[in-house]
């Protein structure tokens, strides 16, 4: 190896910002070079500009790695010994072909960089090669991921007939919502956000304020629930200074420092009653008083409200004044609980895992079973509570598959229907279970058997023989 790159030690120790996409996405760069000094100084020039990097001297490890984690860039050294370094990329292409591989080629081969780009490369360096222009070729293919993502995305959005932030769903009920987000948007009155906790609704309330003309100005969440009584009047309108003890400094509210934007009143049910009279005449002459001031302020802003209470409910109890119900519901939007969206759940189970699997740099699937119970189960807790489960079933799993046995036993023990008319509780056969139970084992403890006949208390011929009854049955 002869590139002419400076040593490892010459390369800014301080990394820079981890480098992203998609907002908080780290980029994996993968390094397959055979010569360690090299390898470890493309490494670290490639981490002192925020790349995430692994690093690897030979192409079966390379392949490998490729297979189990998640990797955005490989730097490839066409001359890896015992390997023909085309080969080596289609391979790579072969298993992930959305990867950028840069290819490093010998001095004088400008032939091969060009069969390299041929079958796929998406640049090349000739060694040997300064760590400047390896800086710049790697910020430079950053870019252009950074661009084939966004682009990505912005194809899929448009595809799906949607362009709302994260909101996934693409069942009717969805495309419905879709639809009255998108004039509620470029509209200015007040919206009532309606629907079960962890349905969306401050996802909603964000995606109309930024898909709205005053994008660009505050968005500006008031939890009514969480604030003590005490202080909401002075949260929302602001107070002058000695207003009541402790008030040392005036202070703006809420509804002041959202001037020309949104302010978003999440769980308005829980808004006491004098309040709700305030907030009433504040919204019907826009002016605010702050508290222990005698004088009016105007504000510009516009309100959505949201609840996971029946609104009506508590106005037929007396507990939520009707006018300012009347008030906030100009328009109203109910986001459908998961249960009656079962189709978006592979959907939404998808864009979990290829988060997580970004975050972690590590790959993960579903298996069609655990699919299922996922489809099936009746989520209490809405999209927050199968987001938290995938969540916790990537951070405890061992191997890239989530099975059924990896599922909470509160989804897989649930008698919930797959369809709404089947009225059957979902029945697993006994059989079923020992082969989950043993199929399980054995990738959890990535592939170690012996272990994980003593873990299931079986014998080793017995584990063995099961294994050999359901290859003959599949
Ligand atoms: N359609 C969706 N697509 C993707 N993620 C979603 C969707 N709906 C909800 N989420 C996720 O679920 C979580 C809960 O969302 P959000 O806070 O907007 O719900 P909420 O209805 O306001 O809940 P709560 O009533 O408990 O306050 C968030 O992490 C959000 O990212
Ligand atoms: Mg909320």
């Amino acid at each position: 190896m002869n590139a002419a790159i400076a040593p490892p030690t010459l390369v800014s120790p301080t990394p820079s910002q981890p480098l992203t996409i998609e907002g908080a996405v780290p980029l994996n760069l993968l390094v397959v070079v055979d010569d360690r000094f090299v390898r470890e100084a493309c490494k670290e020039a490639a981490a002192a500009l925020g790349y995430c990097t692994t690093a690897t001297g030979s192409a079966e490890q390379a392949f490998s790695l490729i297979d189990s984690q998640t990797i955005d860039v490989v730097l490839l050294d066409l001359n890896l010994p015992g390997a023909g370094g085309l080969e080596v990329l289609g391979e790579i292409k072969r298993l992930q072909r959305d990867i950028e591989v840069i290819v490093m080629t010998g001095n004088g081969t400008v032939q091969s960089a060009v069969q390299a780009m041929k079958a796929g490369a998406c640049d090349f360096v000739t060694k040997p090669f300064g760590l400047n222009e390896l800086k710049l070729l790697l910020e430079r293919v950053a870019a252009h991921l950074k661009l084939k993502v966004a682009n990505r995305r912005l194809c899929d959005e448009m595809r799906s007939g949607q362009s709302f932030g994260n909101i996934v769903g693409r069942t009717p009920e969805m495309d419905r919502l879709y639809r009255i987000i998108g004039k509620a948007a470029h509209s200015a009155h007040p919206v009532l956000i309606l629907g079960e906790s962890g349905t969306g609704k401050e996802m909603v309330a964000r995606a109309i304020h930024y898909s709205g003309p005053c994008r660009d100005k505050p968005f500006v969440p008031v939890d009514c629930g969480s604030l003590v009584p005490t202080l909401i009047e002075s949260e929302l309108f602001g107070h002058v200074k000695g207003a009541f003890t402790g008030a040392s400094h005036a202070k703006d509210g809420l509804l002041a420092l959202a001037e020309g934007g949104t302010v978003f009143l999440d769980e308005i049910g829980e808004l006491p009653l004098d309040l709700q009279s305030k907030l009433l005449r504040a919204l019907q002459e826009k002016e605010i008083r702050p508290v222990g001031s005698t004088k009016q302020i105007p504000i510009n802003v516009r309100i959505l409200a949201a609840t996971n209470r029946d609104l009506e409910h508590a106005v037929g109890q007396g507990v939520f004044r009707r006018d300012l119900y009347f008030r906030l519901n100009v328009l109203s939007l109910r986001i459908p609980p998961l249960r009656e969206r079962r189709q978006d759940v592979r959907l939404l189970v998808n864009t979990f895992l290829e988060r997580h699997s970004r975050a972690s740099g590590r790959k993960f699937d579903v298996s069609d079973d655990a699919l299922k119970a996922l489809t099936a189960y009746h989520w209490p807790g809405n999209v927050r509570e199968l987001e938290n489960c995938i969540e916790r079933c990537c951070a405890m799993n061992s191997g890239p598959v989530i099975h059924t046995t990896d599922l909470p036993t509160s989804i897989t023990g649930a008698t919930a229907r797959v369809s709404e008319g089947s009225p059957e509780p979902r029945i697993t056969r006994i059989a079923d279970l020992e082969k989950q139970g043993i199929v399980g084992a054995i990738e959890k403890l990535s592939g170690d058997k012996l272990m994980a006949a003593k873990l299931l208390g079986i014998g080793k011929t017995t584990l063995y023989r099961k294994l050999k009854e359901y290859e003959s049955i599949s």
